[in-house]
């Protein structure tokens, strides 16, 4: 039986794992609450947004981000992204998303703690309350900063404690090795939090040692060079970390060179604990499902490679054991339909 991969897809649950709230904001969304806040953008109409996400590696890209992120100024703003995302997911069978946001980007523009967290999770409650679909929260840590201000942000976020499933770090990772952050997952750790770190994307396979092995994470965001590092790449297999791999963020990051070339078949071959996730779809033009498909088609995954894929996000989740068995029994059933004459 011929697979239609697309509609394989669509239908397949599955959790995300690695995306960042503040790089969902559709171009419509960007005007909308630019208009609402008044504050001025450099591009005219949707069309020049889109013609300006043209990226030659990860500052260019940060560049754009960090300036798109002043139109979040109130918890309403916040609450609408955040309920786009959860709301756009959903419509790809996300079951379960886990979420970046960045609040050290909003703090220093003069946006309260506060204000980030209730807007992003009352849209979180909203999102399960309406369609179903769970979430948790994951605060990244700017690796370009100071260790220090990752501090602050710990005890800052101290009041929301049980409402944060764990603490992350992202940014300009070339020159800013895992090991500057050692304290800071350290003390997150000790204080119960998942801990996840950015590592590999464009910085080499000794950041993602570092972060496994000094950072002690419970997975790796990208991880992609861990493969100039064998004998890494065998203690990752062993280990069994999970890797929330982004292809088409890694095209338009220009990490690869195009999708053939994209090492996910490769690290599922080595055993690798691999998922398939968007980053930042509206900058990178995808949502998780297009990353799926992308990767179906450049790539020659099968069906069981696309259904290994899914279960490797439900089982990286943070979520407990009675609803990760549930969500692989749906994976598993779907498969089983699929496969139906
Ligand atoms: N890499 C590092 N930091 C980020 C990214 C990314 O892909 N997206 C948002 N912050
Ligand atoms: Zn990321």
């Amino acid at each position: 039986m011929a697979l239609d991969a697309a509609r394989y897809v669509a239908g397949l649950p599955k959790a995300e794992l690695h995306m960042h709230i503040e790089g969902s904001i559709e171009p419509e969304l960007m005007f909308e609450l630019a208009a609402r806040n008044g504050v001025p953008l450099r591009w005219k109409t949707v069309e020049e947004v889109r013609q300006a996400y043209r990226f030659h590696n990860l500052q260019s890209f940060l560049d754009l981000y960090y300036d798109g992120c002043r139109v979040l100024v109130t918890e309403r703003d916040f609450h609408d992204v955040t309920r786009a995302y959860l709301r756009r997911a959903h419509a790809d069978r996300v079951r379960h998303a886990e979420m970046f946001i960045g609040p050290q980007g909003h703090t220093r523009r003069g946006v309260a703690l506060e204000t980030v967290l209730e807007g992003v999770l009352a849209a979180m409650d909203a999102a399960e309350r309406e369609d179903g679909i769970t979430s948790g929260l994951l605060l990244g840590a700017q690796r370009h900063l100071p260790e220090e201000d990752a501090l602050a942000m710990l005890e800052a976020a101290e009041p929301w404690r049980d409402r944060i499933l764990g603490y992350g770090l992202g940014g300009a990772e070339v020159g800013n090795p895992p090991s500057k952050f050692a304290r800071f997952f350290a003390a997150c750790r000790e204080r119960g939090f998942r801990v996840t770190a950015h590592a590999g994307e464009e910085g080499p396979a000794s950041y993602v040692r570092e972060s496994v092995e000094l950072l002690q994470v419970d997975r790796i965001d990208h991880g992609n060079s861990c493969l100039d590092d064998p004998a890494l790449v065998a203690e990752l297999a062993a280990r069994g970390t999970p890797l929330t791999v982004c292809p088409l963020s890694n095209l338009r990051l220009r990490v690869v060179e195009d999708m053939t070339r994209h090492p996910l078949a490769t690290m599922l071959r080595a055993g690798l604990n691999a998922t398939v996730n968007s980053d930042d779809p509206s900058y990178f033009g995808g949502y998780v499902n297009d990353n799926y498909l992308a990767c179906h088609e450049a790539l020659g995954l099968d069906i069981d490679d696309l259904t290994l894929l899914a279960r490797n996000s439900i089982r990286a989740s943070f979520l407990p054991a009675e609803r990760q068995a549930a969500l692989l029994a749906d994976i598993d059933a779907w498969r089983a339909a699929a496969e139906a004459p």
